[in-house]
């Protein structure tokens, strides 16, 4: 996956690196800010999806598209697409110019919306990757665990610099018999739950 990233798709992200960096230092306002996650989450996250079992690969917080387009390389090892939901038009925006540039349009199926609203249509999730507001952590935790195939995995972002909001979920998530969970000291913090089989 990583040794032949398409030299269109390494310079979009290259781009989004730069970008995000900027947002942080100039003072962007948090809607406009891109908020993405860094490149080592992204090879962290490609690792799992592409090693997880067969189901829906689902993102929820898509933004301009960076951690999408380490989950497209995923997508690819594994001969499936990713289905990744947005619900700012803005972003939107910004998401469908990555993916035409990259070239990850067979890869990556953007839907505007929000994810809560879409949950029904998924009944056997391999992976998810949750990375929106913290305030609906626990509502998508909630709906994607249940609809995670034996040994499907759900990774949420944030789980250490916004541990304090997070810590109800991280708790309950840690005891949830369900699931095998840990949390993992890379990048913002990556809340891992295995389903069990
Ligand atoms: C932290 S950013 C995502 C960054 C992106 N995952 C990346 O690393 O490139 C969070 C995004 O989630 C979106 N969002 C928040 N709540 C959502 C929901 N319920 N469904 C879909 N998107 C949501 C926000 O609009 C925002 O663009």
């Amino acid at each position: 996956m990583f040794h032949d990233i398409p030299t269109d798709m390494l310079k979009c992200m290259h781009e989004l690196e730069r970008r995000d960096e900027a947002d942080r230092a100039d003072g962007t306002s948090r809607l406009d800010r891109l908020r993405q996650i860094p490149e080592e989450t992204g090879r962290f996250l490609a690792l799992w999806a592409a090693s997880a079992p067969e189901g829906a690969v689902i993102e929820i917080g898509t933004s301009a598209g960076y951690s999408a387009l380490w989950l497209s390389l995923a997508c690819r090892a594994r001969e499936s697409t990713l289905t990744t939901f947005e619900v700012l038009p803005q972003k939107v925006v910004l998401a469908r110019e990555t993916f035409a540039r990259a070239g990850v349009n067979d890869l990556v199926r953007l839907v505007e919306g929000d994810f809560l609203d879409h949950a029904d249509e998924f009944d056997r999730v391999g992976f998810c990757f949750l990375d929106a507001e913290k305030e609906v952590y626990e509502a998508c935790y909630n709906v994607v665990v249940p609809r995670l195939v034996p040994g499907g995995m759900l990774i949420a972002d944030n789980a250490i610099n916004h541990r304090k909001t997070l810590q109800p979920m991280l708790d309950a998530a840690l005891v949830d018999e369900r699931v095998d969970a840990l949390v993992v000291p890379i990048g913002k913090g990556e809340l891992v739950c295995r389903r069990k089989t």
